[in-house]
């Protein structure tokens, strides 16, 4: 009998970075992280299953906008391997993926973590042994979301998604992400988001290729210490609404990020001249209002300035005056932050 479930989910921003794996395991982080979601930027999938039937071998077909996407397969069928150990059900079982996004195609905004955020979630819900009351189900859904895209097991929780082993928060793990539980001060509730689409189209080089060069990478074992300390530090600052510290570590972050691909061999540049003409005219804004913002980067080009949402007006109208003729075709995209994956 043929099954199907529906999910959307978010995607999400690192506050602190995940860069570099560690070497023994399946997408295990080398340092702990932490993101916010952004509930407005969503992938949404719906997933059919039909049983397998006088020997067939399993099959799967993924469609992206209603276009069929082989290209996608490969990643996905590897996804579904590393979960067929704890889901055995997946082997005997045809897969039909429909998949959109709800921002715009080739727009460089990361959409893999929203894709296997809402993947996962598809496959706990179809598997049927938890609700989505019992924690256990996220608490999967992140591990499996892990096992397509690391960065992904952060992004099922409404709450700051915390991963990899941190010695200040007991219960965090390698294995999956887990909601920080911790008090946030209400200087830094209800930010947002908003994305400088400063170039669309793939990154020259994937997250894949930049997170093997951290093997090899001269300053890795003390940018992963590093990773540490800013934690502890983002922590600190979610308990006290220190946004000075809050905006110092997600900046200097990002730009640590940056600059262990500019770093590593081969090296490579990922930002380009309109990404720190954005930041300038952030920091210059910044010290001319006080407005609580800051930057921060993904593996590309793009700037996601974050912002205290009650100053969402006048933000709206520092970007349309002096930040979009760096955004390619004037493009930006807005998001709350939060935000969880949710049944359709
Ligand atoms: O999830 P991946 O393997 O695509 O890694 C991406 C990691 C960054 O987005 C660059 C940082 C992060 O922590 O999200």
């Amino acid at each position: 009998m043929n099954k199907e479930v529906k999910y959307s989910c978010p995607s999400n921003i690192a506050l602190v970075k995940y860069w570099g794996k560690k070497e023994s395991g399946t997408q295990l982080p080398a340092n702990p992280s932490i993101s916010w979601t952004l509930n407005d930027l969503r992938a949404t999938t719906r997933m059919v299953v039909s049983p397998v039937v006088n020997g067939e071998s399993p099959t799967v077909k993924f469609y992206l906008a209603n276009i069929e996407k082989p290209s996608f397969l490969p990643k996905i069928e590897t996804f579904l391997k590393r979960v067929t150990p704890e889901l055995g059900w997946i082997s005997e079982h045809h897969f039909e993926i429909y998949s959109e996004n709800n921002f715009p195609h080739g727009a460089g905004i990361a959409s893999s973590a929203a894709g296997f955020g809402a993947l996962a979630s598809c496959l706990v819900a179809l598997d049927g042994q938890w609700e989505e009351s019992d924690p256990v189900f996220w608490e999967k859904a992140s591990k499996f979301a892990r096992l397509g895209s690391g960065s992904a097991c952060r992004s099922v929780y409404n709450e700051p998604g915390l991963w990899g082993e941190f010695e200040e928060v007991l219960e965090s793990t390698d294995d999956f992400a887990i909601p920080y539980s911790g008090s946030i001060h209400p200087n830094l509730q209800g930010w947002k988001d908003a994305v400088l689409i400063i170039e669309d189209g793939e990154k020259s080089v994937s997250s894949t290729a930049g997170h093997a060069l951290l093997k090899e990478h001269a300053y890795a074992e003390a940018r992963y210490k590093q990773a540490h300390k800013s934690l502890s530090a983002l922590l600190s600052s979610f308990k006290t609404g220190d946004v000075q510290q809050f905006i110092e570590i997600v900046e200097s972050e990002a730009l640590q990020l940056h600059a262990m691909m500019m770093s590593s061999i081969p090296y490579y540049v990922l930002m380009k001249p309109n990404t720190l003409e954005a930041i300038e005219k952030i920091w210059k804004h910044r010290n001319e209002t006080l407005i609580p913002m800051c930057f921060t980067l993904d593996a590309g080009a793009n700037v996601h300035l974050l912002y205290d949402g009650s100053y969402h007006e006048q933000i709206q109208n520092f970007i349309n005056t002096e930040l979009l003729p760096y955004c390619q075709n004037g493009l930006y995209l807005c998001s709350d932050t939060g935000g969880k994956p949710t049944k359709l």
